[in-house]
């Protein structure tokens, strides 16, 4: 047994959690910052490296308090140290930096994409999610998928689908991680925002688009899907993005709001959105399956909480992985569980770890050279 606690601060959710063995999630805290960047409609970095630091002692407080542990008793604190928001970032790596060297406990700096791929090994639900919806039963099935195979087969496609990013990955085991395809704009979860607030449906965006898309009719509008060339794994979602814009304000030369479209207008652009992101999203997922020869697929990260994804991929020819909804956002439960493979390997980080803003995963990546 081996108590990791977890620190998440990397863009707007200051989180902590206490993970027993890298699985068993003993507490997972997440203070959520939505209300204060909403007015803005996105996620303003000032604020939110001031919200880290007024929250992340409590947090870590709770999170210890909940797991029903000590500080002395965690056996190594992580952190996910990249990439994300440079002021937001540095609130979480210092203070872990502090608990490890004043606890006199090892340090372990995770890679938050990495993370939000294995956070489909948090097979259990949370003991505590102070701040995240409790899903309901349809959502619970569709996120159980998981449990008839608790371990993916590799080669497995990883994809990672958030706010910040829309990559995919070819994993060969969870310690062998290559970049094979990226967006060249708006990460997916950035689209979602985006038209939410075309639509005037306020921040963060998924989530309302999710539950007004199972109320439109997908085909009442039909956006364009941008595959980019034959064989590409890139991503594009600007261009969809702007034409929401131009049918929401309309063809005939005075601007529309959206204001002026009736509910179920509005519902079927969210389905039509919703529809159109779906369709790129699987094509491109099979691609990628056929490229790598995938046994499965993993995806991660704030999207993949999307009922409408989890239907359309309950029908995919391969085993699909996704995690339980509480650890699709960003949380430190899956950065702690990350954190256990290098505990094992006895991989720890100097106390001079910085927090950096680009992915280790990404780095080598050059999206023209790949066959498109
Ligand atoms: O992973 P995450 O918490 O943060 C980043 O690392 O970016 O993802 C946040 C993103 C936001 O863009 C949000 O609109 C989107 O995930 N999101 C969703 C859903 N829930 C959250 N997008 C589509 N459907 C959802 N149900
Ligand atoms: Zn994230």
């Amino acid at each position: 047994m081996a108590l990791i606690l977890g620190i998440e601060s990397t863009c707007d959710e200051t989180g902590a959690s206490v993970v027993d063995s890298g699985r068993r999630v003993l507490s997972n805290v997440v203070a959520s910052q939505i209300e204060l960047h909403a007015r803005y409609r996105g996620v303003v970095p000032e604020i939110a490296s001031r919200a880290h630091i007024e929250n992340i002692i409590p947090v870590v407080r709770e999170a210890i308090e909940t797991a029903g542990t000590a500080l002395d008793r965690i056996d190594a604190i992580a952190v996910a140290h990249r990439p994300g928001l440079i002021g937001s970032l540095l609130i979480g790596v210092t203070a872990a930096k502090t608990l490890a060297w004043a606890l006199g406990k090892p340090l372990i700096g995770v890679d938050h994409v990495h993370a939000h791929l294995y956070s489909v090994n948090l097979n259990e639900l949370p003991v505590v999610d102070v701040q995240l919806p409790v899903p309901d039963t349809s959502d619970r099935q569709l996120s159980t998928i998981n449990d008839q195979l608790s371990t993916p087969r590799f080669p497995a496609v990883g994809a990672v689908l958030s706010g910040g990013h829309t990559a995919l990955y070819e994993i060969t085991d969870f310690s062998a991680i290559r970049l094979i395809g990226t967006s060249i704009d708006d990460a997916v979860g950035e689209a979602y925002d985006k038209v939410s607030a075309i639509l005037g449906l306020g921040y963060p965006g998924g989530p309302v688009i999710d539950k007004l898309a199972l109320t439109g009719n997908p085909a009442a509008v039909r956006f364009p899907r941008t595959l980019l060339g034959r064989e590409s794994l890139d991503f594009s979602f600007s261009g969809l993005k702007t034409s929401v814009l131009y049918h929401v304000r309309g063809h005939k030369g005075r601007e529309r709001l959206a204001s002026a479209l009736s509910e179920s207008e509005i519902a079927d652009v969210a389905a039509g959105f919703q529809a159109a992101c779906i369709d790129v999203l699987v094509a491109k997922f099979n691609r990628a399956a056929k490229r790598i020869r995938a046994r499965s697929i993993i995806i991660g990260g704030g999207v993949s909480a999307n009922r409408g994804l989890r239907a359309a991929l309950a029908r995919f020819h391969l085993p699909v992985f996704f995690p339980p909804l509480a650890y699709c956002t960003d949380n430190a439960a899956m950065s702690a569980a990350l954190a256990h493979l290098a505990y094992e390997a006895g991989h720890f980080s100097p106390l001079s770890l910085d927090a950096i803003t680009s992915s280790q995963f990404a780095e080598a990546y050059d999206a023209s050279n790949v066959p498109s």
